[in-house]
């Protein structure tokens, strides 16, 4: 089973609070040393749209990316990719929707013209070396536009999967799926994408996200992307809240029999330190339910 920590980045991007790099730097060596081996760690996306992810070519440049852990950033255009090739990052994401009124407030553009910009992009990346994962928003639901048609998704991952993606994540943004409309999605999507190079991204605004991963996992999915401690959110999505938290991932995926290389008690440790670095408790019940005690026994 693979997870894709993407804390670093989606969680922080939606943070008032603006932390220092030194902080997210210490935020990936722990997620790192907890075992993860994708982290998503930060967007090479216009300062002026998402202040919180602008010093991202200062995280990258003190991380390892000649290791074995994948630090992919998220590129929206060839300027993105620029900077991005620059600061020496190994693999980049692009981020589509399968929403046109959230593509236009995501990325100031409609989906077919977010395409036509992926293209470049994905063929330059990929002419360096550099692995292309691509995201569809809004699977199920958009916050503009309601109720999202399957079709749409299933063709919007088809033309990311042709740009070259190796993997296309599929971003339920605000949190509306439940089993039966994630599964009726993935059903729509699997016949043009295998399921093997689909991913899912699940935001936990309705408490669905660990029901739909669990569909998923059955369904034969074999990737997930969270977020430690719940952290995340969407500045283009108002009200939708964090993504799953990584860490009731893992504990899900141990419990169902599948290994995930992930040490459960140093991934708490680091929910709780990133949730002190934020002044807020981590969002997931695990982190509670495991992390309270690991911090009593000191004072016992
Ligand atoms: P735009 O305003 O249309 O861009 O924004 P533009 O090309 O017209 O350029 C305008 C200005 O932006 C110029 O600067 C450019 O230099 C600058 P100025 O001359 O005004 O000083 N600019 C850039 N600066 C830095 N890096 C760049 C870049 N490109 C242009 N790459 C743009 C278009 C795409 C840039 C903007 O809309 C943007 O940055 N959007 C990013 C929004 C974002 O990051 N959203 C969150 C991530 S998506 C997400 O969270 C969902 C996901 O988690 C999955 C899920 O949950 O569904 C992935
Ligand atoms: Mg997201």
């Amino acid at each position: 089973m693979k997870i894709v920590e993407v804390g670093p980045r989606d969680g922080l991007q939606n943070e008032k609070q603006a932390l220092s790099t030194a902080v997210k730097l210490e935020l990936i060596r722990r997620l790192t040393a907890s075992g993860l081996r994708s982290i998503e760690a930060g967007a090479f996306v216009s300062p002026k749209w998402v202040p919180q992810m602008a010093g991202s070519a200062e995280v990258l440049a003190g991380l390892d990316l000649t290791g074995p852990v994948a630090y992919p950033v998220l590129v929206p255009n060839e300027q993105g990719l620029d900077a991005a090739l620059a600061a020496g990052a190994r693999e980049i994401a692009v981020f589509g929707a399968a929403s046109e009124s959230f593509s236009q407030r995501n990325i100031n553009a409609s989906i077919a013209e977010s395409l036509q910009r992926f293209a470049p992009v994905a063929a330059r990346a990929q002419a360096a070396g550099v692995p292309v994962r691509g995201y569809v928003s809004c699977v199920v639901g958009c916050p503009y536009e309601g109720r999202i048609a399957p079709a749409k998704v299933a063709e919007v991952a088809a033309r990311l999967l042709d740009l070259g993606c190796y993997e296309i994540s599929l971003g339920d943004t605000i949190g509306v799926g439940t089993p039966a409309s994630v599964l009726a999605m993935l059903e729509a999507v699997s016949k043009t994408v295998p399921m093997t190079q689909l991913a899912g991204h699940f935001h936990d605004t309705y408490g669905m996200a660990i029901s739909n991963i669990h569909a998923c996992l059955r369904a034969g999915m074999m990737t997930f992307d969270s977020s430690v401690a719940g952290l995340g959110g969407c500045p283009y999505a108002q009200g939708a809240s964090g993504n799953v938290a990584t860490e009731d991932v893992v504990y899900l995926l141990h419990g169902e029999g599948h290994s995930t290389g992930v040490d459960l008690a140093a991934l708490v440790d680091t929910a709780w330190f990133i949730a002190d670095a934020l002044g807020k408790p981590p969002a997931s019940k695990l982190a509670h339910a495991i992390g309270d005690q690991r911090r009593a026994k000191p004072e016992r």
